[in-house]
């Protein structure tokens, strides 16, 4: 267990440590009609056995349903389901249930428990862990939040099973990335069983997922608001990435597709800034490859536009971009690259 998360392959014993959450029992879970036919009444048999009474609130699926209309349906289901300060919010599913259910946890009564089950293999490893919870506006995404951090994230491996492989597939962009910013020994173990089955069966998946939850609980630990800037080595292969999405309209990449060809860009930049050994970005681009994502662009992009919506990312100072590249494997640096440098990273993935 590292700090409060839990890393296990059922949901026995999460009612047990709800409990000690939630000491007015009463708990309301966020989750999508698909989960709740999978695991609903997993979940809310091991509440009830801990004395917990439980409502479940249902959000379609999807990045539309995180938006403000969604967080007022939560706290009226909560008020119905009468929810006060001794009360928690269960948020079970991916990184929309999280960041949804943790926003409205971090406002409701100005502030309950929020427990995280993430059942993605992005939310496991990313998103249910660090406190950053909210939603979208129609103009920008994850514009309105708050830091919650989670009183407990229940890690129940087995979910993973009915997870379709494309979710999979982008969550393992981030667990590869997680091997490049921080962990050799966790970039060698991915090379010797990439492609990792979505069965947890033997304890690949127990080790990979711990790692990475302890590298981004490690990272946040030391930043957790995001004050000085430690954070950004979380954002490895984002800053391209971003920009791909955003041109894309969020239709051409997926988000774990579009972090994998930004950090084959990023890994190329940081090789002819002289940081990097080619070996290694050939290493991590036959990892991403065999894991089943894109180390290069599917069709041709405009340098232009690309670059402008590149200068709108939050790293940026002084208009120069910023970039996390790596000087090893396990080991990044964050530093302002010219625009030259951050045009050869894209000119190197295009196909
Ligand atoms: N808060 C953070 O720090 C943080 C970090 C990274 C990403 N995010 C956010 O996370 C969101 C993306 O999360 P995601 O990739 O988990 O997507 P998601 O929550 O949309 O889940 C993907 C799909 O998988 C389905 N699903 C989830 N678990 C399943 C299971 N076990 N079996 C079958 N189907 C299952 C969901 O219903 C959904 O259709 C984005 O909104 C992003 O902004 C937040
Ligand atoms: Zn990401």
């Amino acid at each position: 267990m590292i700090d409060n998360i839990v890393i296990v392959k059922d949901f026995d014993s999460l009612g047990t440590a709800v409990a000690k959450t939630a000491p007015s029992g009463r708990a309301l879970i966020v989750t999508h009609p698909k989960l709740k036919s999978l695991y609903g009444a997993a979940v809310k048999k091991s509440l009830s056995k801990a004395g917990i009474r439980s409502e479940l609130h249902l959000l379609p699926e999807g990045e539309k349903t995180k938006n403000l209309g969604a967080v007022e349906g939560i706290y009226r289901a909560c008020v119905k389901a009468g929810l006060d300060r001794g009360s928690c919010l269960i948020a079970l599913g991916g990184g929309v249930a999280g960041d949804t259910g943790g926003f409205a946890a971090a406002t409701y009564l100005r502030g309950i428990p929020i427990v995280q089950v993430p059942t993605t293999l992005l939310a496991m490893v990313d998103s249910s862990i660090g406190g950053k919870t909210g939603v979208d506006l129609k103009e920008a995404k994850n514009y309105v939040g708050a830091f919650h951090q989670p009183s407990l994230v229940w890690i129940n491996l087995e979910t993973l099973r009915t997870l379709p492989q494309k979710e999979f597939v982008n969550g393992m962009a981030e667990v590869i990335k997680y091997g490049v910013i921080a962990n050799l020994k966790l970039f060698e173990t991915l090379e010797a069983s990439i492609p990792i089955p979505k069965s947890p069966v033997g304890d690949v998946l127990t080790r990979v997922v711990s790692s990475c939850a302890a590298i981004k609980s490690g990272v946040v630990g030391l930043d957790e608001k995001e004050t000085f800037g430690l954070r950004e080595i979380l954002n490895f292969g984002h800053t391209w990435g971003h920009a791909m999405e955003t041109f894309g309209n969020y239709r051409s990449y997926s988000h774990g597709q579009a972090v994998s060809i930004g950090m084959c860009a990023a890994g190329w930049m940081a090789v002819r800034l002289g940081l990097w050994k080619k070996e290694d970005l050939t290493r991590m681009e036959n990892l991403l490859s065999c894991a089943g994502l894109p180390v290069k662009l599917a069709r041709r992009v405009p340098e232009a536009p690309l670059f402008k919506i590149l200068l709108r990312d939050k790293k940026i100072r002084r208009s120069r971009p910023r970039f996390v590249l790596p000087v090893k494997i396990g080991k990044v640096v964050v530093k302002e690259v010219s625009r030259g440098t951050a045009l050869e990273g894209l000119k190197y993935v295009q196909p």
